[in-house]
């Protein structure tokens, strides 16, 4: 299918991506079919298309209310909130962010086990500890109530009659902690181990064609510091925010992966081929021989974008890693056997790989300002970036990068990079960071602007109030425009926005409500409102009109 991805969708390659990208979709805009001259424009389809119905989208204003607010013809259902039982042992965790949901039987999409990252805790809340209060050492049991609420949950849900409900007590319910061992996918150990304690970090993800989780550790070097080299190659350590190190001290080359973990039964494995750097995302495509395609960015200021293409069917360990030139549209071999500018800094692959970072930038990658989501295009093929802010170069707005891969070939080895979408007062939206593409095509994304800076008079991030969902139309008269349609309590993060496989409800996750909390009895948001009254992490489910519209589905349109 890679071959003529620019050009045409036949039908029965159109259904197969669609599988592939939202795990057996078996369903099909009827317009879709007639749209596949994609010359006209990549993104934006003919609007004078009589087929194309005009969805009626009321646009919400930007909002600095405390509460989860969606535009006409939606609703929600908060589904799992931080400290809910799962089972009999485990609790939901906190600062939940990518979703995914696989349905036990594509036939049935309403009843599967959804996949939750919890990306970091706010100690005030769940250990307690407060790092404003200089008379405070954090205990090794307030360090234990923050390895728990990092992770992921694994937790079967089920719709009945509309509503989403979790099914408590469930056997495949289970928490992966920053206490679970998790296996290196590597032939060598890393600092003397095959086997490492924990994940955490947890951003966003993605999910594999053979339909398990992906969990990517992101900004790792909180937890247990960072190991940096001078000009002379020698090493020294940069202690962690949190402190985890002075209680258990796990080298932190064993965060900073790739993370997949098996549905069925929770066990995981990093992937190390796919380098060690702060990776939001993980997006993966099947090419026809089965070999994979891997894009990742690293979320850090000046940071690069990264290709894995895989030498092996179905394989995330035999392969290469590449890292962006989007100037001259290069996709660069991090390969230390052919490359010698590597084997003067590095000992050997495994180290490229452990720092990742100072190799892309021996090979002249590009710098990019800090690189969030990333989706492929189920019409295009193109590739899409989110580059959230870089406030160190004085983009405080951020835009959304579009890589077309040469003859839409994912192995390729060269592409075309432009912008998208610029973040900013004009387009009305800041910081883009998750991407989600619905079933008709249409692009759904989330915003990040700084809790600290968010509402703020002097701040530039002052008139978009606070972060939001937006939805990009593809078709119909307001195709192209930027409309937002839901904001979230004070001081959250709206991320993980992931479609069922029906189209029907879109989950999304409400992260770090009240983050700017600095005393418990006075919280900065209420957020779910529930009998405790503090904010809590949760994850809702989206339903309603206007979700299932721009998914255009019904029954009578299923193949
Ligand atoms: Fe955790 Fe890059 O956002
Ligand atoms: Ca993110
Ligand atoms: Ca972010």
């Amino acid at each position: 299918m890679e071959k003529n991805h620019q050009k045409q969708y036949s039908r029965k390659e159109f259904l197969s991506f669609l599988g592939k990208a939202s795990l057996g979709t078996i369903l099909l805009p009827p317009f879709l079919l007639s749209c596949t001259d994609t010359n006209k424009s990549t993104e934006v389809a003919n609007s004078s298309d009589k087929q194309l119905e005009k969805p009626e989208l009321e646009a919400l204003l930007p909002s600095d209310k405390d509460d989860l607010l969606l535009a006409n013809g939606l609703v929600y259902h908060t589904l799992l909130k931080w400290g809910d039982s799962i089972s009999k042992e485990d609790t939901f965790g906190f600062n939940c962010d990518y979703t995914c949901f696989i349905p036990f039987d594509e036939k049935n999409p309403t009843d599967g086990l959804l996949w939750v990252n919890h990306e970091y805790v706010h100690s005030l809340f769940v250990s307690g500890y407060n790092h404003r209060d200089d008379t405070q050492e954090r205990t090794k049991e307030q360090v234990e109530k923050e390895m728990y609420n990092v992770g992921g949950s694994i937790v079967r849900i089920k719709e009945e009659n509309g509503t989403w409900k979790i099914v408590e007590n469930d056997p495949h319910n289970r928490r992966i902690t920053a206490q679970t061992p998790i296996t290196l996918n590597w032939d060598q150990t890393i600092k003397g181990k095959s086997t490492v304690i924990g994940t955490h970090s947890n951003c966003s993800g993605g999910i594999t064609p053979w339909n398990t989780f992906i969990t990517c550790e992101e900004n790792y070097d909180n937890f247990y510091g960072e190991t940096i080299y001078d000009e002379n190659n020698v090493a020294s350590k940069v202690p962690s925010r949190y402190g985890w190190e002075n209680f258990y001290d796990y080298p932190t080359e064993h965060y900073g992966w790739v993370v997949e973990v098996d549905p069925k039964n929770g066990n995981a494995q990093k992937h190390i081929a796919l380098g060690r750097f702060a990776h939001e995302c993980c997006t993966l495509f099947q090419l026809e021989d089965k070999r994979i395609v891997a894009y990742t960015g690293d979320d850090k200021n000046s940071e690069h974008l990264y290709k894995f293409v895989s030498s092996e069917p179905n394989s995330l360990k035999e392969g290469t890693l590449y890292v962006a030139d989007t100037i001259n549209g290069k996709w660069l071999p991090l390969d230390w056997e052919n490359q010698e500018v590597l084997q003067n800094r590095f000992k050997d692959q495994t180290e490229v790989l452990i720092r990742v970072r100072e190799a892309a930038k021996l090979l002249g990658a590009t710098e990019l300002n800090r690189p969030e989501d990333i989706e492929i295009d189920p019409v295009s093929g193109n590739v899409f970036v989110s580059l959230t802010n870089n406030k160190s170069k004085g983009d405080y707005h951020g835009s959304i990068l579009k890589i077309e891969e040469t003859n839409g070939k994912y192995d390729a080895l060269t592409f075309k990079a432009s912008i998208y979408l610029a973040g900013g007062e004009e387009n009305g939206f800041s910081c883009p960071d998750n991407l989600a593409f619905d079933l008709s095509g249409n692009l759904w994304m989330t915003t990040d602007m700084s809790g600290s800076a968010m509402n703020k008079e002097d701040s530039p991030y002052m008139p978009f109030k606070n972060n939001s969902l937006f939805v990009i139309p593809r078709y119909g008269k307001e195709a192209g425009k930027v409309i937002r349609v839901a904001t979230g309590p004070r001081d959250s993060e709206l991320t993980g926005p992931y479609f069922s496989p029906d189209g029907k409800t879109l989950f999304l996750s409400v992260q770090h409500p009240g983050e700017q909390t600095r005393d418990l009895s006075k919280p900065t948001s209420l957020w779910p409102f529930d009998k405790d009254n503090i904010p809590k992490p949760s994850v809702v489910a989206i339903t309603g009109d206007l979700i299932e519209k721009m998914n255009k589905l019904s029954e009578s349109e299923k193949v």
